[in-house]
């Protein structure tokens, strides 16, 4: 068996042959990466806390009839027991696109949505695929009918009479499913238990040797740059030159999400958003007395030299289970990931890779190792804690 601990009680231990030691530094990193904390609050979204929300949009995540031919639902590209992915390269809902169906499962912790970040909170995002028409071809007055033929008695609990403006009807309905998206969390791995041995015993066993050294390389091999912190995602855009085989035209990614969600009425400065801001919409708005809301919109630079082909860093929780990857879904494995981050092959079409990323060479043992260690991100049922585990 193999153990890993941190140094000063790695010197005095005296370690087996074959033990792992990480230095502070890597203890600190590693520490880091779990628990998975409660979510921060969602200021936009007065009702995300509420039960009777996240019951009515729990309802609605699941209704067909929201969509315009009654044929989709979120939960059709967003499949609980594919960790609310749909295992296909691109998805495919009235129409067929270009994106592939990222997880929802940490949609409780993201500031940005999308894999370009057009949409700024869950209940943004939400009303998004119902309206695309590749996605649910629904629409806002589709979904006040549906609301009040189908779900008037959630509803009312929620929110009291469903409102005449259907664009605040589609509103609620988003933080409806905000609601219910933050009752959702990747769960408890294996490396969290590992981390919390390490924390409380100085020492952990739990994962093989294969993964412990996999540990090793993620740690080396600058993974944590922008996979980091118990989500394994910074929340920022890279551009990591997936190469990109352009299908009606090249997906320049966070360069035009930038855009749309400075422009989307729904986003934090909206008359829609629960956060006060005088005047209604104010990008610029700097007379109102007191901190500003929504720093993160006002602050953001759309134009932005490195955003052109940037892609938002996707978490690694569950990744062993939601093949294909990368925004267009064209890596079919995870070692198939490891080979792009070992090569780095082409160039992208617009801009420059991410300058920090050079190519790893990894050797066949050590890139198998990593794939190992990715895969200790994966929920299992019935890892007991004594530390607070994820909500
Ligand atoms: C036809 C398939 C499909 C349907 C239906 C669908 N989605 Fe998605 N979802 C996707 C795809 C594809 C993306 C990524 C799209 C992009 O980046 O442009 C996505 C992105 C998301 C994200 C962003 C995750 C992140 O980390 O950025 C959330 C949250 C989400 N969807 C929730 C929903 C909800 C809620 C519904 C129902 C109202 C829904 N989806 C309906 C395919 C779908
Ligand atoms: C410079 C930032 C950066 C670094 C460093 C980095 N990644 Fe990524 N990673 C990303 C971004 C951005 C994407 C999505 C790119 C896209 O879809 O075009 C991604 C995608 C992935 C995916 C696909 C996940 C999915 O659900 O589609 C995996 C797995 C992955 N990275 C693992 C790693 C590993 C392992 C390392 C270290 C060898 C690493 N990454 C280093 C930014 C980075």
């Amino acid at each position: 068996m193999r153990t890993t601990r941190f140094e000063p009680l790695a010197l005095s231990l005296l370690l087996g042959c074959g033990d792992s030691t990480l230095s502070q530094k890597e203890l600190a990193v590693v520490l880091s990466m779990s628990p998975i904390p409660p979510p921060p609050g969602s200021p936009t979204n007065r009702y995300a806390e509420a039960p009777a929300a996240a019951a009515l949009g729990k309802d609605l995540f699941f209704d067909k009839g929201l969509s315009g031919d009654g044929s989709t639902a979120c939960s059709t590209c967003h499949d609980p027991a594919r960790h609310f992915t749909d295992g296909e390269r691109v998805h495919t809902g009235l129409g067929v696109g270009s994106r592939n169906v990222p997880t929802i499962e940490t949609a409780a912790w993201q500031t940005w949505f999308f894999w370009d970040g057009r949409a700024d909170s869950a209940w943004a995002q939400a009303t998004g695929p119902i309206r695309n028409p590749l996605e649910m071809g629904g629409s806002a007055e589709g979904v006040r009918a549906r609301v009040i033929d189908a779900h008037g008695v959630a509803w009312a609990s929620a929110f009291g009479p469903v409102p005449d403006d259907p664009m605040v009807t589609l509103a609620l309905a988003g933080k409806a499913i905000e609601a219910f998206e933050r009752t959702i969390s990747p769960g408890r791995s294996r490396f969290d238990v590992f981390v919390e041995e390490l924390r409380t015993q100085g020492g952990s066993s739990v994962l093989t040797e294969a993964e412990q050294h996999g540990l090793e390389v993620f740690l080396d091999s600058g993974c944590t740059n922008c996979h980091s912190g118990p989500l394994f995602s910074d929340m920022g855009f890279h551009n990591i030159g997936v190469p990109q085989v352009p299908k009606g035209g090249m997906d320049i990614g966070r360069a035009l999400g930038a855009t749309r969600v400075q422009e989307d009425p729904y986003n934090c400065l909206g008359t829609y958003s629960d956060v006060a801001v005088t005047p209604p919409n104010a990008l610029t708005a700097t007379d109102a007395p007191g901190p500003k809301p929504c720093p993160e919109l006002r602050f953001l630079d759309a134009s932005f030299d490195d955003w052109p082909l940037a892609f938002k860093t996707p978490t690694l929780r569950n990744v062993a289970l939601t093949a294909p990857y990368m925004h267009d879904g064209s890596i079919a494995t995870l070692r198939g990931v490891v080979e792009l981050y070992n090569e780095l092959p082409g160039t992208p079409l617009i801009g420059h890779r991410e300058l920090t990323l050079v190519p790893l060479h990894l050797t066949g043992r050590e890139s198998d190792a990593l794939v190992a260690f990715l895969a200790t991100l994966t929920e299992e049922d019935g890892l007991d804690s004594s530390a607070g585990a994820a909500p």
